[in-house]
């Protein structure tokens, strides 16, 4: 009989690579989205890669009575990996109160409804936005946790504190939080990737529209930092290395009895690349130029954060193995695939 989860966002980019990982794993999928920002195509990607196609149910985790209703139907969900959530750092300075109330109400809906329907473990997509400005890099678990430097940022370091303090008040429930460095790329197949709204805020999405004459040129937010080449520096992790990883932690959630309730993960490849680095990596993987210039700082960028994976090295025996520049010819497969040129 196959392990039931429940994949809240599943229709997003990192829920979708996850849910495909799940399903090659062995495991039964049910998905929930409210469709804000993924489009229900992505289950026929999904499908097309797996030949499976995962219960999907439209609605709004912040809803309890659908989450509860969602548990009635799908009897026998052991874990949950919790995707579904607001994410742009940004729009989250502009609504803070959307962010708090989807990001926040939807965990604590989860949480509530683990006991009643026996679900035992949930993992929960956390960030290294928690760590803020690290003062020394590579960073591991232990660095130190500053003061949030957005709404979005804030509302993952409070999901931390709330399911920590629901597991210390005797919930018969484990946990697993991931901080994720920088997720990029698409799946090899080209069939699910990452489908940004509008203008995309995050550089990879940006770079690959710029390089697919969707944008003019990228914009590279600052040459003046203090780094080798001047821009900023981040752990760029492959998305389905990450989506791995997220099956990993499950099932050491869900198989393991004599594992701490709660344990927290830095999810990076360890190595920290430039914005100047990434283009360079890009055009040398695809062949095809990015114009971009140097602009202005972007207010709020950290100057370089890298992960220490070695603790999900060694205790998950997770690695990121992607290539830079096969990530680069993945991501860009994946544009050219939305974009009609292939
Ligand atoms: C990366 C680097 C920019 C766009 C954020 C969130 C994090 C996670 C990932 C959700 C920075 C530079 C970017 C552009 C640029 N979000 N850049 N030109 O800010 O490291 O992380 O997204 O889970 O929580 O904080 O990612 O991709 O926006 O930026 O030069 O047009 O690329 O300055 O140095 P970031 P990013």
């Amino acid at each position: 009989m196959k392990e039931k989860i429940l994949v809240t966002g599943g229709t997003g980019y990192i829920g979708s690579h996850t849910t495909v990982e799940l399903q090659n794993a062995g495991y039964d999928v049910v998905i929930i989205d409210n469709l804000s920002n993924s489009n229900e195509s992505v289950l026929d990607g999904i499908q097309a890669i797996t030949g499976i196609r995962p219960v999907f149910v439209k609605g709004d985790c912040t809803d309890i009575d659908t989450l509860r209703k969602l548990f009635e139907e799908n009897p026998g969900i052991k874990g949950i990996i919790n995707f579904a959530a607001s994410k742009a750092v940004g729009e989250s300075v502009q609504k803070p109160l959307l962010y708090y109330r989807n990001n926040l109400n939807t965990l604590i809906n989860l949480l509530e409804l683990m006991p009643e329907f026996g679900v035992k473990g949930i993992v929960f997509s956390s960030s290294c936005t928690v760590y803020g400005e690290p003062d020394l890099n590579p960073i591991d678990e232990t660095a130190p946790i500053k003061p949030a430097t957005s709404p979005y940022g804030n509302t993952k370091q409070i999901s931390e504190e709330i399911i920590e303090d629901y597991v210390k008040s005797g919930a018969p429930i484990k946990s697993i939080l991931l901080r994720y460095f920088n997720p990029i790329g698409a799946h090899p197949s080209a069939l699910i990737g990452e489908l940004p709204l509008g203008v995309p805020q995050n550089l990879v999405p940006y770079l690959t529209q710029t390089a697919a004459g969707i944008r003019k040129e990228l914009t590279v937010f600052g040459d003046d930092y203090n780094t080798p080449d001047g821009s900023c520096i981040r752990d760029y992790i492959d998305v389905v290395d990450l989506a791995k990883a997220h099956v990993i932690a499950m099932k050491r959630m869900l198989d393991n009895n004599d594992t701490d309730p709660v344990e927290i993960f830095n999810l990076g490849t360890g190595n920290g690349l430039s914005v100047l680095q990434l283009i360079k990596a890009f055009e040398e993987a695809t062949g095809v130029p990015v114009p971009h210039k140097i602009g202005q700082r972007r207010a709020g960028d950290i100057e370089k954060i890298w992960a220490d994976p070695k603790k999900a090295n060694q205790v998950l025996g997770w690695t990121a193995q992607a290539d830079i520049k096969d990530t680069m010819a993945n991501a860009w497969r994946w544009q050219c695939r939305v974009s009609g040129k292939n």
